[in-house]
């Protein structure tokens, strides 16, 4: 075969990726289909499943789309949480509304490479002004960059790995240095410490008060202490939302201390940071003081997850972490560097994640966003006050819309609420989950997903009732 027919005879099997028109309808028109199914049923479904998952692995042989849609629902859909089901009440709930996915969609087909302005100003340009609709949400000045994740733990990791740059924390002052956080802060901030090469810094743990906010008054006699032994303050994690309890630390307070001590004040607003956008408003005040700020559109927004955010003042420290270039970018000098993601960020080649949130942003407006949150805080109302009829123990009332509760019984408290929470998981109707707070076992309620409405919660106090009827009155 001459080069030609060597050509022509691969065309024939490499061209069906290139599916045409016809195909790309019947296989649109399949997923339509299938998507409607889900969604119109997506009530009646359980929240949860406690089954495994098999047969996934990849063969090389063709397979029927319709055959793949099988496979996905039985074996994805239908094994663990439905993040997308109102009935998520667990961890932090997911998000998936539908704009986000016809943007996924859009992004994939088109593929823009949005890492780089060079090579797609308009890609590069959504991400900054996703960017600066987020600026203008948390009040940061229009100095201020910052970019779009994966999600929180990466937000954070880029945010502290800015911190780091900054304070010069690095060698043998590791040791000497000193981060301040709670117990309640969420793992991926110490995941983050760790993977940047601070994991041996000191860090203090912070006494809370009742509602599980940080105590500014215990901040500011532990920095103190460790200035007069010589120690070396830098960084003060806050957490605006914290993931067990749903608490705001006091923000405005904290900002003070940083700005009195000079020290790198971070706030993970990646659960909570939108409830600023509803009557709420005020437990973020002082906010726009931090130095940097990470927010989750996949968890506050609804999004379908794969979409953080990391603000950051500081420009400095921020390209002083990744700002790099090689040979091959020669195209691409000249240009205002943070115009392009991938020199404030450690990835290059990425997923065009902007589109996401601008997109729904466009279609809908901010209003519906808004309703949506004022809507979950109504909600953890509402059901902590049925949980109270029905004989079950409170935590504080909550700052945002994460709440627990334990069922008192008489004796094995733990070991009975603990029996509680799996009879909740094989019922499956909706799902929650659960923690220790102050040393006891608690089922937590963590209201955000778009679905959850006040029909999700009565079904929700039902599923909870029958299961506590099985631990009280075992067979
Ligand atoms: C307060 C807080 N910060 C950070 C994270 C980590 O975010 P992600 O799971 O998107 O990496 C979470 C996740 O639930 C969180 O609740």
């Amino acid at each position: 075969m001459n080069i030609n027919q060597q050509l022509a005879f691969l065309n024939q099997t490499a061209r069906e990726l290139d599916i045409n028109e016809e195909q790309r309808a019947e296989l649109v028109q399949q997923t339509t289909a299938y998507l409607n199914t889900f969604l119109n049923n997506i009530d009646q479904h359980k929240a949860f499943s406690r089954k495994e998952a098999q047969g996934l692995e990849i063969n090389n042989a063709q397979h029927l789309f319709s055959d793949i849609l099988e496979i996905y629902q039985k074996e994805v859909v239908e094994t663990g949480i439905v993040a997308s089901s109102g009935g998520h009440l667990g961890y932090i709930p997911g998000g998936g509304i539908f704009a986000a996915a016809l943007a996924d969609l859009l992004a994939a087909v088109t593929n823009p490479y949005a890492g780089v302005y060079f090579a797609s100003p308009g890609a590069a340009l959504i991400e900054t002004e996703v960017v600066n609709w987020l600026k203008k949400v948390f009040k940061f000045p229009n100095s201020a960059t910052g970019v779009l994740t994966s999600g929180g733990s990466v937000s954070n990791l880029i945010a502290f790995t800015a911190a780091r740059d900054k304070y010069g924390v690095k060698n043998e002052m590791v040791k000497n240095s000193v981060v301040y956080l709670t117990e309640q802060v969420h793992h991926s901030a110490q995941k983050a410490l760790r993977i940047i090469g601070l994991e041996d810094t000191i860090l203090r743990n912070i006494p809370i008060d009742d509602k599980f906010r940080m105590q500014v008054k215990h901040l500011r006699n532990c920095i103190e202490q460790d200035l007069q032994q010589g120690l070396k303050p830098f960084l003060i994690i806050a957490t605006a939302g914290t993931t067990d309890t749903g608490a705001v630390d006091p923000i405005d307070d904290i900002a003070e201390i940083a700005l009195k001590f000079k020290l790198w004040f971070h706030v993970d607003a990646a659960y909570g940071g939108f409830f600023i956008l509803s009557s709420k408003n005020e437990m973020f005040k002082g906010i726009e003081k931090a130095d940097s700020l990470i927010v989750d559109p996949h968890k506050g927004l609804f999004l379908p997850y794969g979409l953080g955010a990391v603000l950051i003042k500081d420009k400095r420290a921020l390209l002083h972490s990744h700002q790099y270039t090689g040979n091959y970018m020669q195209d691409t000098k000249g240009e205002d560097i943070v115009v392009s993601p991938a020199n404030i960020s450690p990835e290059l080649t990425r997923h065009f994640r902007g589109l996401r949130l601008w997109l729904p942003l466009k279609l809908h407006g901010i209003e519906p966003f808004k309703a949506c949150l004022e809507e979950k805080l109504l909600l953890i109302q509402y059901m902590r006050e049925k949980l109270n009829t029905l004989g079950f123990c409170l935590g504080p009332e909550p700052d945002l819309s994460v709440s627990y509760f334990w069922y008192p019984f008489e004796k094995d408290c733990d070991q009975n609420n603990k029996r509680l929470m799996h009879e909740i998981h094989n019922h499956g109707e909706v799902f929650l989950s659960s923690t220790i707070i102050g040393g006891r076992f608690v089922i937590r309620m963590a209201i955000l997903a778009f679905r959850t409405k006040r029909k999700t919660i009565d079904t929700t106090l039902a599923m909870i009732q029958e299961c506590l009827n099985r631990v009280l009155n075992p067979e």
